[in-house]
């Protein structure tokens, strides 16, 4: 093994570096390692259990980031988890697929990205897709999922739908008419996958419905093609570094791996280094190829390969709160209810035009702040960009802003909730040369007030829900945080410190080698190249430029997806 050449390296077997290494070894003259740091869970019951959310959680296929203490929330560190498994973070996240808002990925172009825009993205989404019809599942009856077959692909590799899990009691029915209800309706939409995700709906899952079982990237993209023998997979190894031609050229060679067994040897490419690696771990291994901010690595002793001072910038993730109700129905433990509801604007804040110009006013501010917070590596400027771009796609396009989810279990409803784009701005960087510490993570959650506003107002809104028919009716007290915590008509400080002290990440860690002009900031180009490399590319969430309203996988497979055609056109 250790004197093997590929053509091309993929670092990372995770959800989206799967993609790229089956589609690039569907040339058969192509050879394509996989390097992963973890197993196979092919058969372990907390990554199959479609029912076993949070059962991996801590254990050995958890990398269980951990973050600074936050300072703008509260003190508290938090854990960012991700999956170190073949299939990567696909194999311990909670299934849901969905998308984005169109606008959101038209941002993408707006901000400088030619060429990747909705309409392009689309054919990747579906490409990546194989749709199980709803109507072929007589276990399904009732249960009020639904689907537009428009925006869905049939015959890609990951399976997504409905499994024999789904609630049809009726549940489903209550809670829309509940939304109806509301002084502000939250409109029924029948696909939240069509690039309109305003609305009320039930969202399908990566899950294959005939065994059900969750359908991870390993299940979709690799295990059925294991036998091609261009594609090769080193499971248990570690990628240490990038390793570079000699000369002054940043020309990748090869990548320096410590192998199960503990030795490190490198290991060459002819072609090219595909980093896949996540987006709290790619940037990290930039830096330690010495790709970065020379101020950092020379503090670590690294030489700088390429001067590139916004990597492991910009990161974004969201904030994810909860509350919880008593219900008057037990529920069996065998079900789960995928329900969810994206609000806009106009549909969360009771006073949207007031709030959009406040917010409007203050982003000068925000972006100022940001960018003091980060030493100025990302410029002002760039920011209030970025900012207002958001802006718009918050107050003018109208995308969801808060994500509502509802689950029932035993006596019980839970509201799990979010602020879909919040603007705070935070940053990932090695901790030492040693390519196994730990990162500093620090993604400065609730650094601006407009976050701490939308994580309260959504718990309200989950109020009203629950004061509203026929829901109302349905639920008993609320459980958590109760109203001797959090009073009625509590203001935002009053809800801080409920939401500080119990909220987590949502795990949509994105943007730390961020798909922009060079100018404003990039990591990556348009063709998800590394600025100032000439082989080495990023394909992961790490390359998102801005927060999706949807969850991150079914975007991260649509991305690798196109990555992998654009690597095979230019190679
Ligand atoms: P991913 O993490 O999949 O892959 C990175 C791979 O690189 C891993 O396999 C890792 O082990 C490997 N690796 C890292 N460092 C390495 C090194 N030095 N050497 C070798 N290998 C290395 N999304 C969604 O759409 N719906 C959902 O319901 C959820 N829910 C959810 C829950 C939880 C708990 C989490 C943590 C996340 C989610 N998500 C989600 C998010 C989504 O799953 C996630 O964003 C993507 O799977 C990320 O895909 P990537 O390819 O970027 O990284």
């Amino acid at each position: 093994k250790s004197d093997s050449t590929y053509d091309y390296i993929v670092v990372g077997g995770g959800t989206s570096g799967l993609v790229v290494a089956n589609r690039l070894s569907e040339q058969k003259d192509t050879t394509v390692l996989v390097i992963e740091a973890g197993g196979s869970v092919y058969s372990n019951p907390n990554v199959t259990d479609t029912l076993g959310y949070g059962k991996a959680f801590g254990t050995d296929i958890d990398w269980a980031y951990e973050t600074t203490a936050q300072e703008y929330a509260g003190g508290f560190s938090q854990i960012v988890r991700a999956g170190k498994a073949l299939g990567g973070t696909s194999t311990i996240n909670g299934m849901a697929y969905l998308r984005a808002q169109a606008a959101q990925i038209d941002a993408w172009e707006t901000i400088g990205n030619k060429g990747w825009n909705w309409k392009t993205l689309l054919p990747y989404f579906k490409k990546s897709e194989k749709l199980q019809d709803p109507a072929n599942y007589p276990f399904l009856e009732g249960s009020g999922v639904a689907f537009d077959p428009a925006y869905h692909g049939f015959t890609g590799p990951l399976k997504v739908g409905w499994s024999s899990n789904q609630l049809n009691d009726g549940l489903a029915q209550k809670l829309n008419a509940t939304y109806q209800n509301l002084d502000v309706p939250v409109p029924y939409n029948r696909d939240a996958n069509s690039g309109d995700m305003v609305g009320y709906s039930l969202y399908p899952k990566t899950v294959d419905a005939d065994l059900n079982i969750r359908e991870d990237a390993a299940r979709a993209y690799y295990y059925p093609y294991q036998n091609r023998t261009n594609l090769h997979v080193w499971l248990n190894t570690h990628a240490n570094k990038i390793a570079w031609k000699d000369g002054n050229e940043a020309t990748a060679n090869g990548v320096e791996v410590t192998l199960s067994n503990g030795k490190k040897t490198v290991v060459k490419a002819t072609r090219e280094v595909i980093l896949a690696a996540g987006a709290l771990k790619s940037p990290v291994l930039l830096e330690l190829s010495g790709v970065g901010n020379p101020h950092i690595l020379s503090k670590h002793g690294i030489a700088t390969k390429v001067n590139l001072p916004t990597v492991g910038e910009n990161l974004q993730d969201q904030m994810n709160n909860g509350l919880k109700f008593e219900s008057k129905k037990t529920y069996g433990s065998d079900k789960s209810a995928d329900y969810v509801a994206y609000p806009s604007a106009d549909q969360l804040f009771p006073n949207s035009t007031a709030l959009g110009a406040e917010l409007l006013r203050k982003l000068p501010a925000y972006a100022a702040q940001v960018a003091s917070a980060n030493g100025n590596i990302t410029k002002a400027r760039d920011i209030y960009r970025f900012f207002k771009i958001q802006w718009d796609l918050i107050f003018k396009d109208e995308i969801p802003v808060a994500e509502i989810l509802l689950s029932a279990s035993g006596a019980s409803y839970s509201s799990e909730y979010w602020g879909s784009v919040p603007f705070s701005r935070g940053s990932v960087h090695l901790s030492s040369a040693d390519p196994t510490a730990p990162a500093i993570i620090d993604p400065k959650y609730f650094m601006l007030d407009f976050d701490l506003h939308s994580q309260a107002q959504a718990a309200r809104f989950i109020r009203d829900i629950f004061k509203t028919e026929p829901f109302a009716d349905m639920a008993g007290a609320e459980i958590t945080p109760g109203l001797s915590t959090v009073a009625a008509g509590a203001d935002d400080k009053a809800w801080s410190t409920f939401i500080y002290s119990k909220y987590r990440s949502n795990f949509h860690p994105i943007t730390t080698a961020g798909m922009l002009p060079k100018e404003l900031g990039g990591v990556v180009d348009t063709s998800l190249k590394v600025y100032g490399t000439s082989n080495v590319r990023v394909v992961d969430a790490s390359v998102m430029p801005f927060q999706v309203c949807g969850h991150l996988q079914s975007t991260v497979y649509a991305v690798a997806e196109r990555a992998a055609d654009i690597i095979k056109e230019q190679s």
